[in-house]
């Protein structure tokens, strides 16, 4: 029987069990999916046992997203460009398999609630420059967005990004995010603001285009004070909760050899 799971610091929060568990029960697929707490020191001896436990994979979060590069046998370029994996395959051969299906995700889910959505509708402005806003950044740019603009309360971090990932990207000053607005067809909050718990991203939205389509990548709430203001605003808008669904997908067929649907089934599973 295939074993998957999740590993994180902590993890009992995660939905991922939730997702794969529903997967797994869906397809009458004989295997197991868990969640485990494992501390920083204990994770290259975690990632050297867990094969020869009948594991055949793992989905990696906080805080062990960067430091399993260093362990994996083989990274994939776009986990290499973000600078962090999520998604690991143990590999029959022995070798541990790194990938970064967080970018996949997003765009996934964009392209699943904006059939239309095109890469090339004009701007997309990004808030935030952590490790959700990198995945982001490297898939819309892959996709072919032409002027990314960017901001986040520390500057320096968005001038990372920039000076990572090239000259389609500008970066914004954070009080001047209003502005970055103005004409963008693609506005992504990935910033943790907005989440419950948490103050609401305040973002002047005057500039805001009825056009754009607006995305956040917080979930919980489903929506945010920020979606329904740009929802009254006009704008369409897409949850984060697609992204997670979707980011999870390719892991769960290379495990288990199905590719899962993603429909209001699976979203009811893990809410
Ligand atoms: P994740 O992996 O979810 O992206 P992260 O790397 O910690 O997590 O990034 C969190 C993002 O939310 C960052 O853009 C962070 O801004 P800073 O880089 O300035 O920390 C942003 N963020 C979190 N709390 C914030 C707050 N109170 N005000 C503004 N930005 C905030």
């Amino acid at each position: 029987v295939p074993l998957a799971g999740v590993i994180g610091m902590p993890i009992a929060h995660s939905r991922s069990p939730l997702l794969h568990g529903h997967w797994l029960k869906t397809y009458g697929i004989a295997g197991h999916y868990v969640p485990m707490a494992i501390m920083p020191e204990h994770l290259a001896e975690v990632l050297r046992i867990l094969p020869r436990a009948g594991f055949v994979g793992l989905n990696v979060t906080i805080p062990h997203k960067e430091a399993v590069l260093t362990l994996a046998d083989v990274v994939t370029d776009r986990a290499a460009l973000i600078g962090a994996a999520n998604t690991l395959i143990f590999r029959a051969d022995g070798k541990i398999h790194a990938d970064n299906t967080d970018g996949y995700g997003f765009i996934a889910n964009l392209r699943q609630h904006a059939p239309d959505w095109q890469p090339d509708d004009g701007p997309a402005a990004v808030i935030g420059a952590g490790g959700a806003a990198r995945a982001v950044v490297a898939s819309l740019l892959d996709s072919g967005v032409r002027e990314l603009r960017i901001t986040n309360r520390t500057r320096m971090r968005a001038e990372q990004i920039k000076a990572e990932f090239g000259a389609r990207v500008v970066v914004y000053e954070w009080a001047q995010a209003g502005n970055m607005l103005q004409g963008a067809a693609t506005v992504v909050n990935a910033t943790s603001l907005g989440m419950t718990g948490k103050q609401p991203l305040r973002v002047p939205l005057d500039a805001l285009e009825p056009g754009a389509l607006v995305n956040d990548l917080v979930y919980a709430p489903l929506e945010t004070p920020f979606l329904a203001e740009a929802k009254a605003r006009g704008c369409r808008t897409v949850d984060g909760l697609g992204m997670l669904l979707h980011q999870a997908a390719p892991g769960f067929e290379r495990w288990f050899g199905q590719r899962p649907a993603i429909d209001d089934d699976t979203r009811a599973a893990v809410l």
